[in-house]
C-alpha cells in the first residue's frame, strides 16, 4: 500500500463543466448502428419502432449531452437524401471505408433524431464535403431546421416529422486532410467557407458550425487552417464556431492481453491528450485571442487490435478496466481544462472501439468505460476548481516520452502521476474523481479539501482483481462499480484507500 495525497482547492474557479465534454460518437462503422442501435420494426429483439430497446435502457440514465453522426469517413460519403422516406425504397449503397459493407440505408435523419430524443441526447450532424455539394449541405439543413413552407420542410413533414428537428451542431467535413478528401489545410479553409456560406440559420436554432481540425499534434494543420481564414479577412473567423481535432491514444498490447508496462505505456498516451488540448488552444489564441472559436475533440479513445473472431474493419474491441481507466483520466483533464474545450466526443458508442455498450442478438452488457460516464456525470455543468495531485510520479512517459513533449508545446517534461484526477463544485456538492494509475498497489488517498469543511462523503469505486478484466455476454458484471461507502472525514481531510489501477468518485456535502 502506498500513501498519496491530493490537494482541491475550492477557491480556484477554472471555470463552468460544459456538458458537452461527455459527448458520443456514432458511426455507420461495424456493428455500430447495425445491429448497434438499428434492429428494425419486425425483428425479434425489442424494440421502439425499430430501435433497440435495451441501448435505449442503458443509455438513458447516463444523459449523454451530444450524439455526433454519421460519422466519421462515413459522413464524406454520405447523401442524407439516401436515407429518407419510406425504408423498403431507400437505395442499398457500400459502406466503401469500412469494408465495402452493405449499407441499406434504414437508419437515415428521422431515425437518428428519433435515436437521440429517446437517450436524450443533442444531435451532432457532419456534413459531406469530401463527396458532396454545399447545396446538398444546405439543404439537409433546411430539412431537418426550417420551419416555414417549402418544398424540403413539407417532404420533411410528409416523412412523419411536424416540427423542425432544430438541429443545432454542423460538422462542416470529416478528416478532411485524410478520408475526407486529402486536401491541404488552405484549400479545406477555401471549402469551408464556401459551406458555411450556405449553413443558414432555417429556424429559432442558430448553427453552430465545426470545422475540421488536425490529427493529434499536427499543428501545423490548426495553424494553416486559421491564418488561411486570417488571409481571407478576418471576419472570416467567425464563421467558424468549433475546431475539431481528433485524438487517439491507441494501443500497448492488445484489448484484453498486456504487461504492467504496457497498461502503464497506454494511460500515457491517453494523458498526452492533455498535450493536445494546451497545445491546440496556444496555437488558437495566438490567431484568435479573443477565443471566439471553441475547440473541441470530437474523436478520442483507446483503438486496440480487432478482436480475432471480428472482421479488421469493423473495429470491434473489448474494454477492461484499463480503459476504463483511460475514459477517467480523459475526462479529469477536459474538466481541469474546462476554459479551453467545449466539447470531446468518445470514439465510438457501441461495437466499435472504445464503446459505453457491446450487444450481440439480444443482449446487450455495459462495458468499464460505460461505469466511468455513468459515474462521472454530476461534473457535467458544476464548476471546474483546482486539482493538484501530490502524488508520485509513476512514470516520466517512458516510451511516448518524446511524444508528449513535443505536444507540450512549452516542452515541459511529461509525467503521469499515481493519482491523476479533477474536483467541481455545484450548489453544495463536491465531486472529486480520480484514478490510482498504478496497476499493482493500491493507495491510501488523502484528499486535503482547502476553502471549506466537508461535512460528510461517501465514494464509489469501479476496480478489478485482475488488470485484464472486463464484461463478456457471459459475465457481464465482472466489472461494476461498488455500492457507495461512507469516506473517513477529518476536518479539512477525506481519507479513502483506491484499490491498484481503480476510478473513485467522492461526493462530499459542503456548508450551504
Ligand atoms: O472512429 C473511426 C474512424 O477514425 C473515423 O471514421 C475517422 O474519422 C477516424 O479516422
Amino acid at each position: 500500500m502506498s500513501r498519496q495525497r491530493i490537494a482541491v482547492l475550492l477557491n480556484e474557479t477554472i471555470g463552468t463543466i460544459s456538458p458537452y465534454l461527455h459527448g458520443e460518437f456514432a458511426e455507420h462503422l461495424g456493428e455500430c448502428i447495425y445491429p448497434g442501435i438499428w434492429v428494425g420494426e419486425d425483428s425479434p429483439i425489442p424494440n421502439i419502432g425499430g430501435i433497440r430497446r435495451d441501448v435505449v435502457d442503458a443509455l438513458h440514465p447516463l444523459g449523454i449531452p451530444v450524439l455526433r453522426w454519421p460519422g466519421g469517413c462515413f459522413a464524406d460519403a454520405y447523401h442524407w437524401r439516401d436515407g429518407i422516406g419510406p425504408r423498403n425504397k431507400r437505395p442499398l449503397r457500400v459502406n466503401y471505408h469500412w469494408g465495402m459493407a452493405p449499407e441499406p440505408n434504414h437508419f437515415g435523419t428521422h431515425e437518428f433524431i428519433t435515436f437521440c430524443r429517446l437517450i436524450g441526447a443533442e444531435p451532432y450532424i457532419v456534413g459531406n464535403v469530401g463527396s458532396g455539394t454545399p447545396a446538398e449541405l444546405r439543404d439537409w439543413v433546411e430539412y431537418c431546421n426550417f420551419a416555414g413552407d417549402s418544398a424540403l420542410a413539407n417532404e420533411r413533414r410528409a416523412n412523419g416529422a411536424d416540427e423542425p428537428f432544430r438541429v443545432r451542431f454542423w460538422g462542416v467535413g470529416n478528416e478532411n486532410w485524410g478520408c475526407g478528401g486529402n486536401m491541404h489545410p488552405e484549400y479545406y479553409a477555401e471549402l469551408f467557407c464556401r459551406y458555411r456560406t450556405f449553413l443558414f440559420n432555417y429556424s429559432d436554432t442558430p448553427i453552430h458550425a465545426i470545422a475540421c481540425g488536425a490529427a493529434g499534434s499536427d499543428w501545423d494543420w490548426t495553424w494553416k487552417f486559421l491564418n488561411a481564414l486570417k488571409r481571407k479577412g478576418w471576419s472570416r473567423r467567425h464563421l467558424v464556431n468549433s475546431l475539431a481535432a481528433h485524438y487517439y491514444c491507441g494501443t500497448a498490447g492488445t484489448a484484453t492481453q498486456y504487461t504492467t508496462e504496457q497498461w502503464t505505456e497506454l494511460l500515457c498516451r491517453a494523458k498526452a491528450i492533455e498535450g493536445i488540448i494546451i497545445g491546440h488552444r496556444t496555437v488558437m489564441d495566438e490567431l484568435d485571442p479573443e477565443q471566439k472559436i471553441n475547440l473541441i475533440i470530437d474523436e478520442w479513445g483507446a483503438w486496440h487490435p480487432a478482436e480475432p473472431d471480428k472482421p479488421g474493419w469493423g473495429l470491434y474491441q473489448q474494454n477492461t478496466i484499463r480503459d476504463a481507466l483511460v475514459a477517467a483520466l480523459t475526462l479529469d483533464i477536459f474538466h481541469r481544462h474546462c476554459h479551453q474545450i467545449f466539447m470531446g466526443n468518445l470514439a465510438q458508442l457501441i461495437n466499435v472501439l472504445q464503446s459505453l455498450l457491446l450487444v450481440q442478438e439480444d443482449r446487450c452488457i455495459k462495458t468499464p468505460t460505460y461505469h466511468v460516464w455513468h459515474m462521472y456525470a454530476p461534473h457535467k455543468g458544476a464548476q471546474a476548481v483546482r486539482f493538484e495531485t501530490l502524488s508520485d510520479t509513476l512514470s516520466d512517459g517512458g516510451a511516448v516520452r518524446d511524444f508528449c513533449r513535443q505536444q507540450y508545446l512549452q516542452r515541459e517534461p511529461f509525467s503521469l502521476q499515481v493519482i491523476e484526477g479533477s474536483a467541481s463544485v455545484r450548489e453544495n456538492t463536491l465531486c472529486i474523481t480520480f484514478c490510482n494509475t498504478h496497476p499493482e498497489q493500491p493507495a491510501e488517498v488523502e484528499v486535503l479539501v482547502m476553502g471549506a469543511t466537508v461535512q460528510e462523503a461517501e465514494a464509489v469505486v469501479l476496480s478489478a482483481d485482475d488488470i485484464h478484466a472486463h464484461n463478456t455476454f457471459e459475465q457481464p458484471e465482472r466489472v461494476k462499480p461498488s455500492a457507495p461507502q461512507p469516506v473517513r472525514v477529518e476536518g479539512d481531510r477525506l481519507y479513502i484507500t483506491a484499490p491498484a489501477g481503480s476510478v473513485v468518485r467522492i461526493l462530499g456535502k459542503l456548508p450551504s
